[in-house]
């Protein structure tokens, strides 16, 4: 019992706690005791209260809302969650940055995470995207070189301009989505003010077993803002958590940021003779090819109690799809579809799907039904009849026989390939598409923002290899770049 009418203060075993204030002693002045169970819990607690942070996209922000269908998207496909006009289902997002550390700053140029959870009847659908429509690179098998070249060198233990451009001069592929970054989208004012994309193709399935590859597009209904690399460099001195402080408070004050969704659509017998690979993440498709459908409303409307319980120990994997959404061939999302879920396993545990952001909880048993058991810090009782082998005679859960997407033809020899070319599948030609459609003021951003960086690179021919993928996009842009780079240099 407590001197106040205040709840008692307790151990971790339940049992009152007399004094947080004042250690057990030997005596006034003498040295503390052993025994005092309360000390020692409480520091070894606090010894262990970070976890390991995401290896990328460490720094991020959080909030629940929900989705809800407004156009009719049943012929293409059979996911129950869009099968109806005004359905709802309860989401929650995780936005992050990409390069730095957790703590690092919000309005760094670096593409932002959008990492959707669905949860919806048929098990939770996780869509993790970006703010680009394009990545980097388009085999996983680069990807930890390309992580490793953006984040923290080894040695000087900070991001160095000679090993980010250096990666860039050995990917002409990297040419489109550096375009994009260094442009005027690079470093968004804030989370609500940018778009989120699925930026892979993914397969929908729809009732009568037809295939569509689609593209998704959540575009900001709060508009388009972004930050110049001026404004972006005092803000992440006076408010390094300037987007989690948006975000918050936005909601906070019933201002809830919302999005609407569009896919772009394409029948799959058209995937072969498209003139782009489909299946390239470094390519979008153009809008006069496949033109946005919308298909509905994401708002949030809620901000976690606690970030660490809902944001850090949120999960989300690629491969959580639920019937009638399934995977494309593009190497980059299956390299994905492993990645994740082991990330998981290494930072939250074998059982980080029974946390309450990650659980599927809107299927009607309330949790996963399956046969997967124990592990550190199991907490899904099963009814003690419940077997844990199947196929059982005692009434277990069972498969449904019927695959989440429809199966696809696969032809070839197994071996190292590189991704097969389509008419216009150069490296060069989308970065030069883009580069066009920018007026001379947002030419002139690009082009001074891509010389800060690459006049700090120490070696000549690094930056040289990046203003040939700039020239090779547009003679004009690697023109201006290389002008911009020894003005720099000279000055
Ligand atoms: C986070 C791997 C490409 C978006 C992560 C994490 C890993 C990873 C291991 C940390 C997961 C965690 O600890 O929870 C990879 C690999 C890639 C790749 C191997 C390429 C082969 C991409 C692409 C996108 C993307 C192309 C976007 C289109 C994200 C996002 C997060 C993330 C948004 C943060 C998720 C969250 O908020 O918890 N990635 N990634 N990644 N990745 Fe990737």
């Amino acid at each position: 019992m407590s001197k106040s009418s205040k709840p008692t203060l307790t151990t971790e075993a339940g049992a009152p706690v007399a004094d947080n204030q004042n250690s057990t002693s030997a005596g006034i002045g003498g040295p503390l005791l052993l025994q005092d169970q309360h000390l020692l819990e409480k520091l070894a607690r606090f010894n262990r209260e970070r976890i390991p942070e995401r290896v990328v996209h460490a720094r991020g922000s959080g909030a629940y809302g929900y989705f809800e269908v407004t156009d009719d998207v049943s012929d293409y496909t059979g996911a129950h969650f869009l099968g109806e006009v005004g359905r709802r289902t309860e989401t929650f997002l995780r936005f992050s940055t990409v390069a730095d550390n957790l703590g690092g700053p919000d309005a760094a140029r670096d593409p932002r995470g959008f990492a959707l959870k669905f949860y919806t009847e048929e098990g939770n659908y996780d869509l993790v995207g970006n703010n680009t429509p394009v990545f980097f690179i388009k085999d996983p098998l680069k990807f930890p070189d390309f992580i490793h070249s953006q984040k923290r060198d080894p040695f000087t233990g900070k991001q160095e301009p000679d090993n980010v451009w250096d990666f860039w001069a050995h990917s002409p592929e990297a040419t489109h989505q550096v375009t994009w970054l260094m442009g005027d989208r690079g470093i968004p004012a804030s989370y609500r003010h940018m778009n989120g994309y699925g930026s892979h193709t993914y397969q929908w399935t729809n009732a009568q077993g037809e295939v569509f590859y689609v593209k998704y597009h959540f575009k900001t209904n709060q508009g388009i803002r972004c930050l110049s690399s001026e404004q972006a460099a005092e803000l992440c001195g006076t408010d390094p958590n300037s987007h989690q402080t948006d975000l918050l408070q936005s909601i906070e004050r019933g201002v809830f940021p919302s999005w609407t969704l569009y896919v772009q659509i394409m029948p799959a017998d058209e995937a072969a003779d498209y003139r782009f690979n489909p299946f390239d993440l470094t390519k979008v498709w153009p809008h006069k090819d496949y033109p946005l459908h919308r298909v509905g409303r994401l708002v949030l409307d809620r901000n976690p109690d606690n970030v660490f319980a809902e944001v850090e120990q949120s999960a989300f994997s690629p491969n959580n799809f639920v019937p009638g959404i399934g995977p494309s061939p593009d190497k980059m999302l299956q390299g994905r579809l492993f990645a994740y879920a082991d990330a998981h396993r290494y930072r939250l545990g074998v059982n980080h799907t029974q946390l309450p952001v990650n659980a599927p909880k809107a299927v009607p048993s309330g949790k996963a039904n399956n046969y997967g058991r124990d592990g550190f810090m199991a907490a899904n009782a099963y009814d003690r009849y419940a077997k844990n082998y199947e196929p059982n005679s005692y009434g277990g859960p069972v498969e449904t026989g019927i695959p989440l997407s429809a199966p696809r033809p696969v032809t070839g020899y197994w071996g190292t390939h590189e991704a097969p070319q389509h008419t216009k599948d150069d490296d060069f030609f989308q970065a030069g598409e883009l580069f066009r459609l920018m007026s001379e003021e947002e030419k002139g951003r690009l082009v001074a923002n891509i010389a800060g960086g690459l006049s700090q690179v120490t070696r000549e021919d690094v930056i040289e290899k990046n203003i040939a993928h700039f020239t090779a996009a547009d003679p004009d842009y690697g023109r201006r770049v290389e002008a911009a780079v020894r003005e720099l240099q000279e000055g």
